[in-house]
C-alpha cells in the first residue's frame, strides 16, 4: 500500500521507526515530514497527509506528535478520513474492523515504540468487517455531507 505518513517535532523519532517497518513489510511510504528536531505546527504536517489520503493519492495515512489528540483533530476534518487515535492493540484492531479507519494517530509521548510497531501491524493487517457497521459509515458520511451542504 502507499502510505502518506507525517508528524511535527514529537513524533519524529517513531516517525522514523514506523517508515522503517512499513518499508521491511513492503509497503510505500509517502512521507511529509516533518524531518528535525524544530518546533513546528502539527496541522501543516497533519493536513498534507490528510489530503493524500482524501483524494486517494495514497491509500492509507499515518500521524504522530505528542498525544495523538493534536493530529486527530486536524486529519478528522478532512472528507473521507476516519482517523483513530489508537492507545493499544485492541483499539488499533477496532479500528480497523468497526471503524474501517483509514488513517492511524499515535501518540509519541505516550505510546512506546514496541507497542506502536505492534499496534501499526495489526492496523495493517485487519480487515474492516462491513455488515452492521456499513450502515454506521454510511451515517458518518451523511453527516459529513450536510455540515458542507451548510
Ligand atoms: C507539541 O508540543 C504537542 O502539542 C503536539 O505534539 C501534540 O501533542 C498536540 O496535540
Amino acid at each position: 500500500m502507499k502510505i502518506a505518513i507525517g508528524c511535527d517535532h514529537a513524533g519524529l523519532q517513531l516517525k522514523e521507526a514506523i517508515k522503517i517497518e512499513l518499508e521491511r513489510l513492503g509497503h510505500e511510504a509517502s512521507d511529509v515530514g516533518t524531518n528535525t528536531c524544530d518546533s513546528v505546527d502539527y496541522p501543516d504536517y497533519g493536513q498534507m497527509a490528510a489530503q493524500m489520503v482524501s483524494s486517494g493519492k495514497a491509500n492509507r495515512g499515518i500521524l504522530i506528535c505528542g498525544t495523538g489528540i493534536g493530529m486527530s483533530i486536524v486529519a478528522n476534518k478532512y472528507s473521507g478520513i476516519r482517523a483513530a487515535l489508537c492507545n493499544d492493540v485492541q483499539t488499533a484492531v477496532l479500528s480497523r474492523q468497526h471503524n474501517d479507519s483509514n488513517i492511524l494517530v499515535l501518540g509519541a509521548r505516550v505510546t512506546a515504540q514496541e507497542l506502536a510497531l505492534k499496534m501499526l501491524h495489526v492496523w495493517l493487517d485487519t480487515p474492516y468487517e462491513g455488515g452492521r457497521h456499513q450502515r454506521r459509515l454510511q451515517k458518518i458520511k451523511n453527516i459529513e455531507d450536510s455540515v458542507k451542504d451548510g
